[in-house]
């Protein structure tokens, strides 16, 4: 269950008995990849501790609406925007009536009214409050604005009765959480990405590089695993931090050359479906490797180079020599005719897909947080407008496990 994968889920936290049961929710979520921010309503405070949850969710607990030290951090705002999906558990006959009608008094909310990623409910209360024709009628409301209702369940209840409205399992809640993100699209496949800049040696300390960040490709390889596939990340040199940010279910093989790229990558291809260039590979490297440091005894020096083997170019050829090649996608960086260039790139290398982005645009491209992609492939093509690298990541993959389907 790779879905819940470095989604940001805000889970609410009302008024209820079941609420001791939300500190357990909250560390299943985070066992299963997920951050999570928990937002608790006066009620709930009743039943669990702040400081519980925040021990369980490893963040602040947000709890007034209008306190002025929040709003300044993140306020309501911030938090429907953080978040990719908002579950509710347990969610009381209250809330879900405020919901229905509405109403914005308190945090959670105010936050759901604000947000549009999913919204999903735990109910949790007692059977006749469940049954009542007012919160039947909120419910029927409810689902018919696309919020999911988890639940409930039919069981013995905290007080004494038996019947609906017990607040569904922590980890079946967790297992539907996922299910809001499947997409399933690639279940079962193997998908390869190569990201971030490759150094060719100068001598023993000085190589020819780039100033690719890796953030695309990671953020591709994260994206890939969301929607269920077996990811083998290739990556030249990138930060520490950029490494942090990768799920533990990537399998990563760090290299530095082309050439170690070209062998890590040709080596391995035979078993994917799907394989993404992303990395910026220097296309020219030193003709000669100097042994031992270059020293500065001349004026001018002049450096021969020789290209490096186009990886990408590789991978899809393969298909020619009637090998069976993945579904193969290549990255394009122009400065100028952007469509032109793209799709003479895809026709020449023979790719599946070609994802094109202007280089030099302000707040875009190499180690900037935000890209913008134009997509091409046979007989079409789609704009991703400028967003954050992970967005535009998630849109990638949705689009090629889509022209995979396509074409098998
Ligand atoms: O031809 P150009 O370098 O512009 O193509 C860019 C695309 O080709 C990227 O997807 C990049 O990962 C890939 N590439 C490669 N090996 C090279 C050069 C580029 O895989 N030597």
């Amino acid at each position: 269950m790779n879905s819940l994968v470095n989604k940001h889920i805000l889970l609410g936290v009302t008024g209820g008995i079941a609420a001791y049961k939300s500190a357990d929710l909250a560390r299943r979520l985070r066992d299963a990849g997920a951050q999570v921010r928990v937002v608790m309503t006066r009620g709930a405070t009743e039943f669990i501790t702040p400081l519980t949850m925040q021990a369980v969710s490893g963040n602040p607990v947000h709890l007034h609406l209008l306190d002025p030290q929040a709003e300044a951090g993140m306020g309501h705002i911030a938090l429907a925007r953080w978040a990719d999906a908002v579950l509710v558990a347990p969610a009381s006959a209250n809330f879900m009536a405020k919901l229905a009608h509405g109403l914005a008094d308190d945090l959670l909310s105010t936050v759901c009214l604000a947000c549009d990623a999913p919204i999903a409910l735990a109910p949790a209360m007692n059977r006749q409050m469940w049954a009542h024709p007012a919160t039947q009628a909120n419910r029927h409301t409810l689902e018919a604005r696309g919020v999911r209702l988890f639940g409930p369940g039919e069981g013995e209840q905290a007080c004494g009765e038996v019947g609906l409205g017990r607040m569904t399992e922590p980890q079946h809640l967790v297992e539907m959480t996922a299910g809001l993100f499947e997409i399933g699209s690639l279940s079962g496949k193997q998908v390869m990405v190569t990201a971030g800049p490759t150094r060719e040696a100068l001598d023993a300390v000085r190589y020819i590089s780039n100033r690719s960040s890796g953030k695309m490709g990671y953020a591709i390889a994260a994206a890939a695993v969301e929607a269920g596939a077996t990811v083998t990340l290739v990556s030249g040199p990138v930060t520490a931090s950029i490494v942090a940010g990768i799920p533990a279910h990537v399998s990563r093989i760090d290299v530095e050359s082309a050439a170690q790229m070209y062998e890590a990558v040709m080596s391995r291809v035979s078993q994917c479906d799907i394989f993404i260039g992303a990395a910026a590979v220097a296309d020219y490297r030193p003709q000669r490797v100097a042994a031992s440091k270059i020293k500065k005894t001349h004026a001018d020096i002049n450096l021969a180079l020789e290209r490096t083997p186009d990886i990408l170019a590789s991978v899809a050829a393969l298909r020619s020599t009637g090998q069976d090649a993945p579904f193969t996608v290549g990255f394009a960086a122009e400065t100028d005719d952007l469509e032109a260039h793209a799709q003479a790139k895809r026709a020449a290398k023979a790719l599946d897909m070609i994802a094109a982005n202007w280089v030099g645009q302000p707040g875009t491209g190499f180690d900037s947080d935000e890209n913008a992609l134009t997509l091409f492939w046979e007989g079409g093509g789609m704009q991703l407008p400028q967003s954050s690298k992970e967005k535009l990541a998630r849109q990638l993959i949705a689009i090629i496990a889509e022209r995979v389907h396509v074409r098998n």
